[in-house]
């Protein structure tokens, strides 16, 4: 006799899309609902993991008069909801040459003048789909303050919907990617491991294992990944492979 599965019925639910009404599964995220609905990503559908902010999504709910926002790859969808997608914002982003410039508070300020158009209304915080305290670090950066800034503007994910919501028209996160980029590349010391790394890849100390897997066909590389060993979930700090050649001594 067969094994029977047990038909799990899944809720439908309604939501609009561009205005049109769609019956949907409640479990599908927004992203997952609209192609359900028969709208197709072509392009810039990102990540899906959300990670990438290609895909910020503003939605009303039924009866409310609020606007929310969010990521449609994250974001569950819920009855009522009027969904529609954005196009990525087209906040100003300054040309420079980042070899060329300083790491100073004087250097953003020059780059980004408008910094200093904000009032502190904090809608940016308040729209954030990653809980990046905006105001904050725009606040660090207007003080000058360039390390606090790229450790507050660590979670942004550059979906621009801080920019979006700005009155004085402040790209937000054009200017926190700047601080983390000096802040990384300039200020904070050198570390050890990234340095020791580099100088065994120019000593040529992965070339048998890079050359190993260029060799491999496509069912080989998805085998090898597949049965990669991997860290168990509870591991402690001091967890290694057991094959250690590729880790630094
Ligand atoms: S698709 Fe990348 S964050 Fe949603």
């Amino acid at each position: 006799m067969g094994v029977l599965a047990e038909a799990v019925e899944t809720k439908m639910i309604s939501v609009y899309i561009m205005g049109k009404k769609y019956e949907v599964p409640e479990t599908l995220t927004i992203m997952k609902a609209m192609e359900y609905a028969g709208y197709q990503f072509i392009r810039g559908c990102g990540c899906r993991g959300g990670v990438c902010g290609a895909c910020s999504t503003v939605y009303r709910k039924e009866g409310d008069y609020k606007i929310y926002s969010g990521l449609a790859c994250q974001t569950v969808v819920e009855p009522g909801m009027h969904l529609t997608q954005l196009p990525f914002f087209p906040a100003l982003r300054a040309i420079y040459e980042y070899d060329r410039i300083e790491a100073t508070a004087e250097a953003i300020h020059q780059l980004y003048p408008e910094l200093f158009r904000c009032v502190a209304c904090n809608a940016c915080t308040k729209i954030c789909p990653m809980d990046v305290e905006v105001l904050d670090y725009v606040s660090a950066l207007k003080r000058g303050d360039i390390a606090a800034a790229a450790e507050i503007s660590f979670d942004c994910i550059q979906c621009g919907l801080c920019s979006s919501r700005c009155f004085g028209e402040i790209p937000q996160y054009h200017i926190a990617q700047l601080a983390r980029r000096l802040w990384g590349g300039k200020i904070k010391p050198a570390s050890p491991h990234l340095t020791a790394m580099v100088e065994d890849i120019d000593a040529g100390k992965y070339d048998d294992m890079l050359a190993k897997l260029l060799s491999m066909d496509a069912e080989q590389l998805k085998t090898a990944y597949t049965e990669r060993e991997m860290e168990p979930a509870m591991a402690d700090e001091t967890w290694k492979p057991s094959n250690t050649d590729g880790l630094l001594e």
